[in-house]
Protein backbone atom coordinates (compact mmCIF):
# COMPACT_ATOMS: atom_id res chain seq x y z
CA UNK A 1 0.00 0.00 0.00
CA UNK A 2 1.03 3.57 -0.45
CA UNK A 3 0.20 6.58 2.36
CA UNK A 4 0.79 9.55 -0.27
CA UNK A 5 1.62 12.79 1.71
CA UNK A 6 -0.20 15.91 0.38
CA UNK A 7 2.93 18.14 -0.57
CA UNK A 8 1.43 21.40 -0.74
CA UNK A 9 2.77 22.77 2.39
CA UNK A 10 2.40 26.12 1.10
CA UNK A 11 2.42 29.65 2.88
CA UNK A 12 -1.31 30.19 2.27
CA UNK A 13 -1.80 26.86 4.05
CA UNK A 14 0.23 27.09 7.56
CA UNK A 15 -2.01 31.04 7.05
CA UNK A 16 -5.28 29.05 6.86
CA UNK A 17 -4.11 26.65 9.90
CA UNK A 18 -3.05 29.59 12.11
CA UNK A 19 -6.36 31.22 11.61
CA UNK A 20 -8.17 28.01 12.48
CA UNK A 21 -6.56 27.62 15.49
CA UNK A 22 -7.46 31.30 16.59
CA UNK A 23 -10.96 30.26 15.39
CA UNK A 24 -11.48 26.97 17.42
CA UNK A 25 -9.70 28.42 20.55
CA UNK A 26 -6.58 26.53 19.96
CA UNK A 27 -4.48 29.69 22.03
CA UNK A 28 -7.20 29.85 24.51
CA UNK A 29 -8.19 29.73 28.00
CA UNK A 30 -9.62 27.09 29.70
CA UNK A 31 -11.76 29.11 31.87
CA UNK A 32 -10.75 28.08 35.03
CA UNK A 33 -9.47 24.70 36.46
CA UNK A 34 -12.39 22.37 36.18
CA UNK A 35 -13.87 23.35 32.92
CA UNK A 36 -13.45 22.25 29.08
CA UNK A 37 -13.67 24.56 26.39
CA UNK A 38 -14.22 20.99 24.20
CA UNK A 39 -17.26 20.03 25.64
CA UNK A 40 -17.27 17.85 28.48
CA UNK A 41 -15.67 16.56 31.42
CA UNK A 42 -13.09 17.45 34.11
CA UNK A 43 -9.92 19.66 32.20
CA UNK A 44 -7.83 20.37 35.74
CA UNK A 45 -5.42 18.43 34.60
CA UNK A 46 -4.01 15.66 32.12
CA UNK A 47 -2.14 12.66 32.82
CA UNK A 48 0.28 11.99 29.69
CA UNK A 49 1.08 8.58 29.18
CA UNK A 50 3.97 7.66 27.04
CA UNK A 51 7.11 6.16 27.03
CA UNK A 52 9.19 9.57 26.26
CA UNK A 53 10.63 9.44 29.52
CA UNK A 54 14.52 11.21 28.70
CA UNK A 55 16.92 12.33 26.66
CA UNK A 56 15.95 13.56 22.94
CA UNK A 57 12.02 11.42 23.57
CA UNK A 58 11.56 13.98 26.53
CA UNK A 59 12.82 16.75 24.83
CA UNK A 60 10.33 16.00 22.14
CA UNK A 61 7.48 15.76 24.62
CA UNK A 62 8.72 19.17 26.61
CA UNK A 63 8.45 20.90 23.25
CA UNK A 64 4.63 19.66 22.87
CA UNK A 65 4.01 20.32 26.48
CA UNK A 66 5.27 23.61 25.73
CA UNK A 67 2.85 24.03 23.51
CA UNK A 68 -0.09 23.05 25.23
CA UNK A 69 0.69 25.06 28.21
CA UNK A 70 0.64 28.22 25.78
CA UNK A 71 -2.73 26.69 24.31
CA UNK A 72 -4.25 25.28 27.51
CA UNK A 73 -3.04 27.20 30.96
CA UNK A 74 -5.31 26.07 33.37
CA UNK A 75 -5.14 22.07 32.34
CA UNK A 76 -2.45 20.62 34.72
CA UNK A 77 0.19 18.64 32.61
CA UNK A 78 1.14 15.40 34.37
CA UNK A 79 3.95 13.35 33.23
CA UNK A 80 2.89 9.60 33.16
CA UNK A 81 5.85 8.66 30.94
CA UNK A 82 7.58 5.35 31.52
CA UNK A 83 11.33 4.35 30.29
CA UNK A 84 11.88 1.87 27.91
CA UNK A 85 12.26 2.06 24.46
CA UNK A 86 9.77 1.50 22.13
CA UNK A 87 6.86 1.32 24.99
CA UNK A 88 9.10 -2.12 26.08
CA UNK A 89 8.33 -1.31 29.87
CA UNK A 90 5.32 0.65 29.24
CA UNK A 91 2.61 -1.26 27.22
CA UNK A 92 2.24 -3.77 29.90
CA UNK A 93 1.93 -1.58 32.72
CA UNK A 94 -0.34 0.28 30.88
CA UNK A 95 -2.40 -2.93 30.15
CA UNK A 96 -2.46 -3.25 33.83
CA UNK A 97 -3.95 0.10 34.81
CA UNK A 98 -6.30 -0.55 32.11
CA UNK A 99 -7.84 -3.59 32.94
CA UNK A 100 -7.74 -2.26 36.72
CA UNK A 101 -10.29 0.49 35.53
CA UNK A 102 -6.98 2.70 36.22
CA UNK A 103 -6.52 4.41 32.74
CA UNK A 104 -4.36 7.56 32.22
CA UNK A 105 -6.05 10.81 30.70
CA UNK A 106 -4.76 9.58 27.48
CA UNK A 107 -1.59 7.07 26.53
CA UNK A 108 0.71 6.87 23.11
CA UNK A 109 -0.44 4.24 20.73
CA UNK A 110 0.53 2.85 17.42
CA UNK A 111 -1.62 3.68 14.57
CA UNK A 112 -2.28 0.36 12.91
CA UNK A 113 -2.42 -3.21 14.64
CA UNK A 114 -1.15 -1.88 17.94
CA UNK A 115 -4.06 0.56 17.87
CA UNK A 116 -6.79 -1.92 16.69
CA UNK A 117 -5.81 -4.10 20.09
CA UNK A 118 -7.16 -1.23 22.15
CA UNK A 119 -10.01 -0.98 19.97
CA UNK A 120 -11.04 -4.26 19.90
CA UNK A 121 -10.85 -4.68 23.94
CA UNK A 122 -13.08 -1.17 23.76
CA UNK A 123 -10.12 0.29 25.85
CA UNK A 124 -10.48 3.75 23.78
CA UNK A 125 -13.25 5.90 22.72
CA UNK A 126 -13.93 7.11 18.99
CA UNK A 127 -12.77 10.70 19.10
CA UNK A 128 -14.34 11.40 15.28
CA UNK A 129 -16.77 14.33 16.78
CA UNK A 130 -13.07 15.95 17.93
CA UNK A 131 -12.00 15.37 14.18
CA UNK A 132 -15.00 18.04 13.36
CA UNK A 133 -14.48 20.54 16.35
CA UNK A 134 -10.74 20.97 15.87
CA UNK A 135 -11.26 21.19 12.17
CA UNK A 136 -8.56 18.09 11.50
CA UNK A 137 -10.85 16.30 9.00
CA UNK A 138 -8.43 17.13 6.09
CA UNK A 139 -5.36 17.10 8.27
CA UNK A 140 -3.86 14.10 7.40
CA UNK A 141 -2.94 11.76 5.05
CA UNK A 142 -6.34 9.86 4.07
CA UNK A 143 -4.53 6.47 4.37
CA UNK A 144 -3.33 7.45 8.11
CA UNK A 145 -6.47 8.15 9.36
CA UNK A 146 -7.69 4.70 8.01
CA UNK A 147 -5.22 3.01 10.54
CA UNK A 148 -6.40 5.15 13.30
CA UNK A 149 -10.22 3.64 12.00
CA UNK A 150 -12.67 1.13 11.90
CA UNK A 151 -15.29 0.89 8.72
CA UNK A 152 -17.83 2.25 10.17
CA UNK A 153 -15.89 5.77 10.22
CA UNK A 154 -15.03 5.76 14.03
CA UNK A 155 -11.72 7.27 14.69
CA UNK A 156 -9.57 6.52 17.61
CA UNK A 157 -6.80 8.50 18.15
CA UNK A 158 -5.47 11.68 16.81
CA UNK A 159 -1.84 11.34 15.21
CA UNK A 160 1.54 13.16 15.98
CA UNK A 161 3.95 12.22 13.73
CA UNK A 162 5.71 9.83 11.26
CA UNK A 163 8.79 8.14 11.88
CA UNK A 164 10.64 6.05 9.61
CA UNK A 165 12.54 2.55 10.98
CA UNK A 166 14.63 1.66 8.45
CA UNK A 167 17.65 4.02 8.92
CA UNK A 168 21.42 3.24 9.19
CA UNK A 169 23.04 5.74 11.12
CA UNK A 170 27.21 6.02 10.43
CA UNK A 171 29.93 7.50 11.84
CA UNK A 172 31.90 8.76 9.07
CA UNK A 173 35.29 9.39 11.05
CA UNK A 174 35.47 5.57 12.52
CA UNK A 175 34.64 4.56 8.73
CA UNK A 176 37.28 7.11 7.35
CA UNK A 177 39.89 5.57 9.65
CA UNK A 178 39.53 2.01 9.32
CA UNK A 179 39.68 1.87 5.78
CA UNK A 180 35.74 1.86 4.72
CA UNK A 181 34.57 5.12 2.64
CA UNK A 182 32.13 7.02 4.07
CA UNK A 183 30.20 8.01 0.65
CA UNK A 184 30.04 4.33 -0.11
CA UNK A 185 26.58 2.96 -1.49
CA UNK A 186 25.40 -0.19 -1.11
CA UNK A 187 22.77 -2.03 -3.10
CA UNK A 188 21.96 -4.88 -0.72
CA UNK A 189 23.15 -6.06 2.69
CA UNK A 190 25.82 -8.74 1.10
CA UNK A 191 27.33 -5.35 -0.06
CA UNK A 192 27.01 -3.88 3.40
CA UNK A 193 27.93 -6.74 5.24
CA UNK A 194 31.63 -7.27 2.77
CA UNK A 195 32.56 -3.62 4.60
CA UNK A 196 31.49 -4.64 8.14
CA UNK A 197 33.97 -7.40 8.14
CA UNK A 198 36.34 -4.83 7.20
CA UNK A 199 35.47 -2.83 10.57
CA UNK A 200 35.72 -6.19 12.15
CA UNK A 201 39.12 -7.21 10.92
CA UNK A 202 39.82 -3.73 12.05
CA UNK A 203 39.13 -4.08 15.45
CA UNK A 204 35.83 -1.81 15.79
CA UNK A 205 32.18 -2.18 16.37
CA UNK A 206 31.00 -2.78 13.19
CA UNK A 207 27.44 -2.14 14.04
CA UNK A 208 25.72 -1.22 17.59
CA UNK A 209 22.52 -2.81 18.64
CA UNK A 210 20.94 -2.81 21.94
CA UNK A 211 18.37 -5.04 24.14
CA UNK A 212 15.34 -7.26 22.39
CA UNK A 213 13.55 -4.39 20.73
CA UNK A 214 16.16 -3.29 18.49
CA UNK A 215 16.99 -6.49 17.36
CA UNK A 216 13.88 -7.10 16.07
CA UNK A 217 13.92 -3.53 14.88
CA UNK A 218 16.59 -5.02 13.28
CA UNK A 219 14.71 -8.05 11.99
CA UNK A 220 12.36 -6.25 10.48
CA UNK A 221 14.48 -4.33 8.15
CA UNK A 222 16.34 -7.50 7.26
CA UNK A 223 13.21 -8.66 6.44
CA UNK A 224 12.18 -5.63 4.28
CA UNK A 225 15.21 -5.27 2.66
CA UNK A 226 15.95 -8.99 1.58
CA UNK A 227 12.24 -10.07 0.80
CA UNK A 228 11.09 -6.29 -0.74
CA UNK A 229 7.97 -4.21 0.65
CA UNK A 230 5.82 -6.73 -1.13
CA UNK A 231 6.78 -9.67 -0.07
CA UNK A 232 7.17 -7.99 3.64
CA UNK A 233 4.12 -6.94 4.02
CA UNK A 234 2.91 -10.34 2.74
CA UNK A 235 4.24 -11.73 6.30
CA UNK A 236 1.74 -10.04 7.98
CA UNK A 237 -1.29 -10.44 5.79
CA UNK A 238 -0.59 -14.38 5.49
CA UNK A 239 0.54 -14.15 2.12
CA UNK A 240 4.33 -14.53 2.57
CA UNK A 241 5.22 -17.87 3.69
CA UNK A 242 6.99 -17.71 7.44
CA UNK A 243 8.34 -21.03 6.73
CA UNK A 244 9.88 -20.36 3.31
CA UNK A 245 13.70 -19.94 2.06
CA UNK A 246 13.52 -16.77 1.36
CA UNK A 247 13.11 -15.90 4.79
CA UNK A 248 15.85 -18.48 6.26
CA UNK A 249 18.06 -16.45 3.91
CA UNK A 250 16.73 -13.33 5.77
CA UNK A 251 17.25 -15.45 9.27
CA UNK A 252 20.89 -15.84 7.81
CA UNK A 253 21.45 -12.48 7.16
CA UNK A 254 20.15 -11.49 10.19
CA UNK A 255 21.96 -13.97 12.14
CA UNK A 256 25.60 -12.64 10.40
CA UNK A 257 24.72 -9.21 11.19
CA UNK A 258 24.37 -9.97 15.02
CA UNK A 259 27.98 -11.53 15.23
CA UNK A 260 28.60 -7.92 14.10
CA UNK A 261 27.32 -6.23 17.63
CA UNK A 262 28.46 -5.67 20.98
CA UNK A 263 28.34 -7.99 23.86
CA UNK A 264 26.88 -5.95 25.72
CA UNK A 265 23.49 -5.60 23.50
CA UNK A 266 21.09 -7.23 26.13
CA UNK A 267 21.82 -4.20 28.88
CA UNK A 268 21.57 -1.32 26.13
CA UNK A 269 18.26 0.65 25.27
CA UNK A 270 18.99 2.58 21.95
CA UNK A 271 19.97 5.54 23.18
CA UNK A 272 23.12 3.92 24.18
CA UNK A 273 23.36 1.43 21.16
CA UNK A 274 23.06 5.54 19.12
CA UNK A 275 25.55 6.94 21.34
CA UNK A 276 28.17 4.31 20.59
CA UNK A 277 28.33 5.97 16.66
CA UNK A 278 27.74 8.92 18.33
CA UNK A 279 31.10 8.65 20.53
CA UNK A 280 33.04 6.78 17.64
CA UNK A 281 32.77 3.59 19.40
CA UNK A 282 30.94 1.93 16.65
CA UNK A 283 30.93 2.35 12.95
CA UNK A 284 27.02 1.86 12.56
CA UNK A 285 23.67 1.68 14.05
CA UNK A 286 20.46 0.75 12.81
CA UNK A 287 17.37 3.20 14.07
CA UNK A 288 13.96 4.70 13.34
CA UNK A 289 14.68 8.52 12.68
CA UNK A 290 14.24 9.52 16.33
CA UNK A 291 17.77 8.80 16.60
CA UNK A 292 18.79 12.26 14.38
CA UNK A 293 17.17 13.91 17.76
CA UNK A 294 19.96 12.45 19.75
CA UNK A 295 22.79 13.56 16.98
CA UNK A 296 21.05 16.84 16.86
CA UNK A 297 20.73 17.50 20.73
CA UNK A 298 24.45 17.01 20.97
CA UNK A 299 24.89 19.51 18.18
CA UNK A 300 26.22 16.64 15.79
CA UNK A 301 26.39 17.82 11.70
CA UNK A 302 24.99 15.88 9.31
CA UNK A 303 27.35 15.03 6.51
CA UNK A 304 30.64 15.95 9.08
CA UNK A 305 29.24 13.63 12.27
CA UNK A 306 26.79 11.76 11.08
CA UNK A 307 25.70 10.13 8.18
CA UNK A 308 21.99 8.21 7.17
CA UNK A 309 21.04 6.08 4.63
CA UNK A 310 18.18 3.64 3.85
CA UNK A 311 19.06 0.17 5.59
CA UNK A 312 20.61 -2.11 2.02
CA UNK A 313 18.50 -3.61 0.03
CA UNK A 314 15.32 -1.57 1.96
CA UNK A 315 15.77 2.19 -0.65
CA UNK A 316 12.49 3.13 -1.78
CA UNK A 317 10.79 1.50 0.87
CA UNK A 318 9.56 3.59 3.68
CA UNK A 319 9.31 1.48 7.13
CA UNK A 320 6.61 3.49 8.98
CA UNK A 321 5.23 4.08 12.51
CA UNK A 322 3.27 6.99 14.05
CA UNK A 323 2.24 7.61 17.35
CA UNK A 324 -0.86 8.71 18.26
CA UNK A 325 -3.09 9.45 21.23
CA UNK A 326 -6.30 8.63 22.76
CA UNK A 327 -8.77 9.32 24.82
CA UNK A 328 -9.27 5.88 26.93
CA UNK A 329 -13.14 4.41 28.20
CA UNK A 330 -13.16 6.11 31.60
CA UNK A 331 -10.51 8.64 31.69
CA UNK A 332 -10.44 10.80 35.21
CA UNK A 333 -10.17 14.05 33.34
CA UNK A 334 -11.99 13.67 29.50
CA UNK A 335 -11.88 17.60 29.63
CA UNK A 336 -8.09 17.55 30.19
CA UNK A 337 -7.35 14.53 27.44
CA UNK A 338 -9.67 16.98 25.20
CA UNK A 339 -7.39 19.22 25.67
CA UNK A 340 -4.27 17.90 25.09
CA UNK A 341 -5.71 15.99 21.59
CA UNK A 342 -5.88 19.64 20.48
CA UNK A 343 -2.58 20.28 20.91
CA UNK A 344 -1.28 17.06 19.70
CA UNK A 345 -3.14 17.98 16.11
CA UNK A 346 -3.10 21.55 15.94
CA UNK A 347 -0.04 22.79 13.43
CA UNK A 348 1.68 24.18 16.41
CA UNK A 349 1.95 21.93 18.38
CA UNK A 350 3.22 19.50 15.67
CA UNK A 351 5.93 21.60 14.07
CA UNK A 352 7.20 22.18 17.53
CA UNK A 353 7.06 18.44 18.57
CA UNK A 354 8.39 16.81 15.43
CA UNK A 355 11.23 19.52 15.47
CA UNK A 356 12.21 18.03 18.45
CA UNK A 357 11.85 14.74 17.94
CA UNK A 358 13.40 13.24 14.87
CA UNK A 359 9.76 12.64 12.72
CA UNK A 360 8.25 14.89 10.34
CA UNK A 361 4.60 15.76 11.24
CA UNK A 362 1.22 14.04 10.33
CA UNK A 363 -0.11 16.33 9.27
CA UNK A 364 0.42 17.23 5.61
CA UNK A 365 0.41 20.92 6.18
CA UNK A 366 3.39 21.97 7.79
CA UNK A 367 6.10 24.15 6.28
CA UNK A 368 8.89 21.54 5.79
CA UNK A 369 12.18 24.29 4.92
CA UNK A 370 12.90 25.57 8.70
CA UNK A 371 13.24 21.50 9.74
CA UNK A 372 16.66 19.69 9.88
CA UNK A 373 18.27 18.37 6.76
CA UNK A 374 17.35 14.89 7.79
CA UNK A 375 13.45 15.82 8.18
CA UNK A 376 12.68 17.23 4.91
CA UNK A 377 14.39 13.79 3.35
CA UNK A 378 12.06 11.91 5.02
CA UNK A 379 9.46 14.16 4.13
CA UNK A 380 10.35 14.04 0.55
CA UNK A 381 10.95 9.74 0.86
CA UNK A 382 7.07 9.76 2.57
CA UNK A 383 6.14 11.62 -0.46
CA UNK A 384 7.49 9.55 -2.93
CA UNK A 385 8.63 5.69 -1.75
CA UNK A 386 6.64 2.94 -0.97
CA UNK A 387 5.68 2.76 2.62
CA UNK A 388 5.40 -0.58 4.63
CA UNK A 389 4.38 -0.79 8.25
CA UNK A 390 6.84 -0.95 11.58
CA UNK A 391 6.78 -4.45 13.36
CA UNK A 392 8.76 -3.45 16.01
CA UNK A 393 6.76 -0.44 16.61
CA UNK A 394 2.51 -1.43 16.62
CA UNK A 395 2.07 -0.63 12.76
CA UNK A 396 2.34 -4.55 11.21
CA UNK A 397 0.82 -7.02 14.01
CA UNK A 398 -1.07 -7.19 17.25
CA UNK A 399 1.11 -6.69 20.37
CA UNK A 400 0.71 -10.38 21.16
CA UNK A 401 2.47 -10.91 18.12
CA UNK A 402 5.20 -8.37 18.33
CA UNK A 403 5.85 -10.20 22.19
CA UNK A 404 5.85 -13.47 20.67
CA UNK A 405 8.17 -12.40 18.20
CA UNK A 406 10.21 -10.88 20.50
CA UNK A 407 10.67 -13.70 23.27
CA UNK A 408 11.72 -16.14 19.89
CA UNK A 409 14.07 -13.39 18.77
CA UNK A 410 15.52 -13.25 22.29
CA UNK A 411 15.95 -16.92 22.71
CA UNK A 412 17.67 -16.85 19.57
CA UNK A 413 20.13 -14.06 19.75
CA UNK A 414 21.16 -15.14 23.15
CA UNK A 415 22.07 -18.57 22.34
CA UNK A 416 19.00 -20.63 23.48
CA UNK A 417 17.50 -21.70 19.84
CA UNK A 418 18.90 -22.46 16.37
CA UNK A 419 18.14 -20.57 13.44
CA UNK A 420 15.36 -23.66 11.64
CA UNK A 421 13.44 -23.31 15.64
CA UNK A 422 13.84 -19.66 15.32
CA UNK A 423 12.45 -19.39 12.28
CA UNK A 424 9.11 -22.29 13.06
CA UNK A 425 8.89 -20.03 15.69
CA UNK A 426 8.37 -16.73 13.71
CA UNK A 427 6.18 -18.81 11.67
CA UNK A 428 3.85 -19.73 15.41
CA UNK A 429 3.99 -16.34 16.32
CA UNK A 430 2.80 -14.52 13.36
CA UNK A 431 0.32 -16.99 12.55
CA UNK A 432 -1.64 -15.78 16.50
C1 LIG B 1 8.73 4.05 19.07
C2 LIG B 1 7.98 5.35 19.14
C3 LIG B 1 8.91 6.46 18.87
C4 LIG B 1 10.15 6.37 19.75
C5 LIG B 1 10.72 4.96 19.78
C6 LIG B 1 11.85 4.72 20.74
O1 LIG B 1 7.90 2.97 19.33
O2 LIG B 1 6.96 5.34 18.20
O3 LIG B 1 8.26 7.69 19.04
O4 LIG B 1 9.82 6.81 20.98
O5 LIG B 1 9.73 4.04 20.04
O6 LIG B 1 11.44 4.72 22.05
Amino acid sequence: MRLNRRTSATVAGAALVGLALTACGGGGDDGGGGTDETGGGDASEVEVFTWWAAGSEKAGLDALVGVFEEQHPDTEFVNGAVAGGAGSAAKDLLQTRLQAQDPPDTFQAHAGAELQDYIDAAQIEDVSDLYDEFGLTDAFPADLVDRLSTEDGAIYSIPSNIHRANVVWANPTVLEDNGVDPEATYDDLDAWMADLDKLQDAGVTPLSVATTWTQVHLLETVLLADLGAEAYSGLWDGSTDWEGSEVTAALEDFEQLMGYTNSDRDGLDWPEATQMVIDGQAAFNVMGDWAVAAFEEQDKKPGDDYTYFPVPGSDGTFDFLADSFTLPVGAPHPGGAKAWLETVGSAEGQEAFNKAKGSIPARTDVDMSTFGEYQQSAAEAFGSDTIVSSLAHGAAAPVATLNAISDATSKFTTGASDLAAYQSELAAAAQG
